[in-house]
């Protein structure tokens, strides 16, 4: 009697231990699903368009509404070029499959990847590529991509750093690298940029006075002299002076140019290029068309360098990234930046495209 009392007391103990270690158990697998939850539960950008148009909303997102790609990226940052705010406000067909997550750059964190370059807890960039156009781009708290897209965030700057140059820096940079492939030095002559006080336009001017150009600062906001100066601007000229009537040539005044409005500007810029010198044409600010006429080039050999950063060969990122490594002041980057949270781009897009916001941008994503 004793005996058998004693062994289901012990076999009562046994089923006490079993149901307290099931409880427990459950509750962590409770507590890791909720975890779970939290990681591939996040919000995006969304914009969609039916008949009544484009429409953009903030979407609760999982990870597998994601876009494929061998790498997955935690993005901690991105920012705002002009091209994100034409496509935001829909004022110009950027985007070329909906729905679609804006932003055509992004930085972070690597989450998971397949990809032999890159592992978890790599500190990565990607810009371009059809991110934002194509691609699920940066306006998003996770971001899956090719690896191949992804260059890794060089030494000595922040992903925060790598966002505030973002597209418009590397542009800037393939834009400074073409007027030295052309062979314009600081002995032939003054540069000129314009636009100077948008994203582009400051980290040319920082970088071009870094390499010992004398930096000619067109814009159309002459109250931010001192803030040009800062960056190194020699001089400012008027935008207005580039807007008027083009004539085929005028006086020889600058060894290049780094353009980023086109239209009229580019043509009037184009007619004052000296003998054999560069202009290097990124943008559109002021318009796609380009009334000029042939005789900057047959009469004094001018070259015209189109950038284009989308598409551009890991080659050349690494060897621009690695320029902006070397040339780009940490202190002006500083200041030509203002930071903002991810969900105030809404309200950016407007400003951007009316030619208020000055220098860069960065996006902090939550
Ligand atoms: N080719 C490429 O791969 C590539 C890459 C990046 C950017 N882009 C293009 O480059 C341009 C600049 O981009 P961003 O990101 O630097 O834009 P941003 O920050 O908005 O700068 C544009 C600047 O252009 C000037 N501007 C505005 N309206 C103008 C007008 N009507 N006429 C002449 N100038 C005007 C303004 O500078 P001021 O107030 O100083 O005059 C403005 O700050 C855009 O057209 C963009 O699409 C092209």
């Amino acid at each position: 009697m004793n005996y058998f009392s004693q062994e289901s007391l012990g076999l009562q103990r046994f089923s006490h231990v079993i149901i307290l270690l099931l409880y427990l158990s459950i509750q962590i697998r409770i507590y890791q699903l909720s975890e779970e939850n939290v990681m591939e539960n996040f919000d995006a950008l969304m914009i969609s368009k039916d008949e009544e148009g484009q429409k953009v909303k903030w979407r609760r997102m999982a990870i597998d509404d994601l876009m494929e790609g061998d790498v997955t990226v935690r993005v901690t940052h991105s920012t705002i070029n002009y091209k994100d705010a034409l496509a935001i406000t829909g004022k110009a067909p950027i985007i070329r499959r909906y729905p679609m997550i804006p932003g055509i750059d992004l930085a972070g964190v690597v989450a998971t990847s397949t990809h032999p370059e890159f592992k978890q807890g790599d500190m990565v960039l990607a810009t371009g590529w059809g991110l934002g156009e194509s691609h699920f781009g940066g306006y998003s708290s996770y971001a899956r991509l090719k690896g191949d897209w992804l260059l890794p965030v060089p030494a000595g700057f922040t992903t925060a750093d790598t966002m505030a140059l973002g597209t418009a820096g590397f542009t800037a940079m393939s834009a400074l690298l073409a007027l030295e492939t052309h062979g314009v030095t600081p002995q032939r002559g003054p540069v000129l940029v314009t636009g100077s006080a948008g994203g582009v336009g400051s980290v040319a001017v920082s970088i071009l006075a870094k390499n010992g150009f004398k930096v000619i600062a067109a814009t159309g906001r002459m109250g931010e002299r001192a803030y040009l100066q800062g960056l190194g601007a020699s001089e400012l000229i008027d935008r207005a002076e580039l807007t008027g009537p083009v004539s085929p040539l005028g006086s020889e005044r600058w060894a290049g140019a780094i353009d980023t409005a086109g239209g009229n500007v580019l043509a009037n810029v184009l007619s004052h290029i000296q003998y054999s010198g560069t202009v290097a044409a990124c943008g559109l600010a002021a318009g796609m068309e380009l009334p000029t006429s042939v005789a900057p080039f047959i009469l004094r050999g001018v070259t015209l360098a189109g950038i284009s950063s989308v598409m551009a060969p890991k080659a050349h990122r690494l060897e621009a990234w690695s320029r902006l490594q070397r040339d780009m002041d940490l202190t002006k980057l500083k200041s030509m930046t203002t930071t903002r949270p991810l969900k105030d781009v809404l309200a950016l897009a407007p400003e951007i495209l009316a030619g208020k916001v000055r220098g860069r941008v960065v996006l902090e994503v939550p």
